[in-house]
């Protein structure tokens, strides 16, 4: 069950080569440079006119929300708002027939991204589910939806779903954009890249050795900082939650340049800071970011671009990704964090199947 690996999350983060091209199997049309998603048929035109997209979803998949909203504003030009799904059922948020209204959930069980649901429901907005779980209450609450079909899901920790949320969130936001100005040539190119991402997952899964050896050097520390800007910037937040709840270690995620407004206070040679510092529309300014932990002598692992050779200079361990185009990038950029997690817990002698007081599918609010 567990295919010949000694935990569930260790063999979910190595299928993802695997999980991520089903999320897109038979969903991508190159000659038309757009993508087909059964699930949406007969809504995309409502989705298209949409005046806003709220993303409703707890934990991971929030964080999968957040990136989607860059993807979705940038490229299909509408207004996205992403939501804890527990903050929104409770506060009165404005939901009008115009919204469309996405929850992203692996499990499709997690009570408070379906009472959420049904409260967007009756405010009368277009509700779409993103789930795993094929037939969950989730998938069949909303009016319409895209599984991600990323196979079953077994350690708590979300490793591989996360990712095909991400892949499906693409295909959605290819489809919008498609629909409203993005040109042939940019669907497909936008195609090509995302074709090609199994074989980069492979690779990265090829430094999984490597990612151990640092584990070790990390593994007795207290406190972590995660930090990115732009796409990276939810793939932080996912790195340290991937930290926190399977190693017991604190961490937290930051837009990279919020440091300087509170956490960069916390930096000395104790501090670990891991920077996703991939080659981007921000990478200059990610690289001031990792000079001024420097400058303060914080330890620094850094996740970067095959071709970066100057980043190496400045840390003190690098771990390579291949490049792709920004909206993907994440896909990538968050494997060695899963990685990471992974390493630093076993070695912590932890359960990373079942953390402690942690379920797979949170159904209690
Ligand atoms: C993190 C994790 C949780 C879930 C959250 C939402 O690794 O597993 O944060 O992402 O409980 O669960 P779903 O996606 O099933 O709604």
């Amino acid at each position: 069950t567990k295919g010949g690996y000694p935990h569930y999350m260790l063999k979910e983060i190595m299928e993802q080569p695997d999980s991520i091209f089903n999320s897109m199997r038979g969903r991508l049309l190159y000659e038309e440079g757009i993508s087909k998603l059964g699930g949406l048929q007969g809504y995309e035109d409502r989705i298209v006119r949409s005046q806003r997209i709220i993303i409703s979803a707890c934990g991971t998949s929030w964080h999968a929300g957040l990136v989607g909203e860059y993807m979705l504003e940038e490229y299909a030009g509408i207004p996205v708002e992403v939501e804890y799904a527990s903050e929104f059922r409770y506060r009165h948020p404005i939901i009008r027939p115009e919204d469309t209204v996405i929850f992203i959930s692996q499990s499709g069980e997690t009570a408070d991204t379906l009472a959420s649901l049904k409260e967007a429901k009756k405010k009368g907005a277009l509700c779409l589910g993103v789930c795993n779980v094929v037939g969950s209450s989730i998938a069949r609450e909303s009016n319409a939806g895209v599984y991600i079909h990323a196979g079953p899901e077994i350690g708590v920790a979300s490793t591989k779903a996360f990712t095909s949320q991400l892949v499906v969130l693409s295909l959605i936001t290819l489809l919008l954009a498609r629909k409203k100005n993005l040109s042939l040539i940019e669907g497909q190119n936008i195609i090509r890249e995302m074709q090609s991402l199994p074989e980069k997952v492979k690779k990265i899964l090829e430094s999984n050795d490597q990612i151990e050896k640092i584990a070790d050097e990390y593994m007795s520390c207290r406190n972590f900082l995660y930090l990115g800007r732009g796409y990276n910037f939810p793939v932080a937040l996912e790195g340290a939650l991937k930290l926190k709840e399977i190693s017991y270690i604190h961490a937290e995620g930051y837009p990279a340049a919020e440091m300087k407004h509170g956490p960069i206070a916390l930096i000395d040679e104790n501090m670990p800071v891991v920077f996703i510092a991939t080659k981007d529309a921000v990478y200059d300014k990610v690289i001031s970011n990792i000079e001024e932990v420097k400058a303060r002598k914080g330890r620094i692992l850094a996740i970067v671009n095959e071709d970066d050779d100057y980043i190496e200079k400045l840390v003190d361990h690098v771990i390579r990704v291949p490049k792709t185009i920004n909206m993907l990038q994440p896909i990538l950029s968050v494997i060695p964090l899963q990685l990471l997690a992974y390493h630093v817990a076993v070695k912590r002698g932890l359960n990373v199947d079942q953390p402690r007081n942690l379920a797979k599918s949170v159904t209690v609010e």
